[in-house]
């Protein structure tokens, strides 16, 4: 079966984006480790990113009719969107929200999550070893 790890806005400049914070991962590079940590978990991960609210909404429909879970860094969206909460809310599958940075630990507006409330659970500060975390996290909710 497949996990959806989507990506929201700004996340395409990983690698010159703020690499003190961030990390000097590129976004393809967290694809192919993503990859190839779902080839060893048994699943195949359909990996995408974009800076536009409407289609993360469409992709969690889309993962909620084919895919076994979702791993969301939803960017800057997170503290805003009520719309990708309730994507997540309409979906049966389990979704897990992932952040790079500590969001806990930077400025006051990055500590409150919209979608939070609507997911499994929350993995942060990691860096790109947050997306695997959030593969184990779902591997070890789903069959
Ligand atoms: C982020 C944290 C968000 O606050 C920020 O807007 C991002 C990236 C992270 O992965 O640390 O774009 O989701």
């Amino acid at each position: 079966s497949t996990l959806f790890v989507l990506n929201g806005p700004n996340l395409n400049a990983l690698g010159k984006r703020e690499p003190g914070i961030y990390g000097g991962h590129t976004l393809a590079d967290i694809a192919a480790l993503c990859q190839a940590e779902g080839e060893k978990l048994g699943f195949a991960v359909d990996f995408r990113q974009s800076n536009h609210e409407g289609d993360l909404v469409d992709w969690i429909h889309e993962a909620g009719d084919t895919a076994a879970g979702v791993a969301i860094n939803a960017g800057a969206y997170t503290h805003t969107s009520i719309a990708l909460h309730d994507a997540i809310r309409a979906v049966s599958i389990p979704v897990v929200e992932l952040h790079l940075s500590n969001v806990h630990a930077r400025e006051e507006f990055r500590h409150t999550s919209m979608i939070a409330p609507a997911v499994k659970g929350v993995i942060c500060g990691f860096g790109a070893h947050s997306y695997i975390l959030a593969l184990h996290a779902l591997s070890s909710i789903t069959k």
